[in-house]
């Protein structure tokens, strides 16, 4: 199997935030899609490990801020290669809550879910939300996880899905 085919798939760039006992948290996650239009319905694939997984768990909700080429890059490594368990993911960088959870204000669009069904696989749940509340926040050009890779020369860590053991 030649797994460089997995490079050919498309995704965006996301953080997926949530609340963890009242403190923002969440992490950086490339593993969201839209499932349905109406009612809108968004999956995101969260690792076991991550400390998010459980705080969306049992907030019952999360939100993806949708990164822009303009947004950030320091964003997506201090939500991509920390624990929120250990560390403030909010520390320096710019919040809004909208839909009543915590959003990245140096996004480009955000959408709120509350969370309907999930599936367990072995190393990942994935969360199926109904979308609450979507909003654009400034225009920008999202940003692919092509471009994170391309242009940023971004690396994926082991508890992303698509991360490739090569990287
Ligand atoms: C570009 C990128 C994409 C990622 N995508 C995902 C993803 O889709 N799902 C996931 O569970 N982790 C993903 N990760 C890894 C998590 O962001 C990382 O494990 C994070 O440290 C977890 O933080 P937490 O323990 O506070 O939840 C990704 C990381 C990066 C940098």
């Amino acid at each position: 199997m030649n797994k460089n085919a997995f490079r050919n798939m498309s995704y965006g760039v996301y953080v997926v935030t949530t609340w963890d006992n009242g403190r923002a948290t969440g992490c950086t996650a490339n593993s969201a899609m839209q499932i349905t239009s109406d009612p809108a319905t968004i999956a995101v694939s969260i690792n076991h490990d991550n400390y998010t997984n459980k705080c969306i768990a049992e907030s019952g909700r999360f939100a993806l801020s949708i990164l822009g080429e303009n947004s950030d890059p320091g964003i997506i490594g201090a939500f991509g290669f920390f624990s929120g368990k250990d560390k403030d993911k909010f520390e320096g960088i710019g919040q809004t809550i909208k839909g009543c959870m915590p959003v990245v204000a140096d996004a480009c669009a955000y959408v709120v879910c509350e969370v309907i069904d999930k599936m367990e696989t072995s190393s990942h749940t994935v969360f199926l939300g109904k979308v609450v509340d979507a909003d654009v926040l400034q225009p920008d050009t999202p940003m692919t996880y092509a471009y994170y890779h391309n242009v940023i020369k971004g690396k994926s860590p082991k508890n992303a899905p698509t991360y490739l053991a090569e990287e």
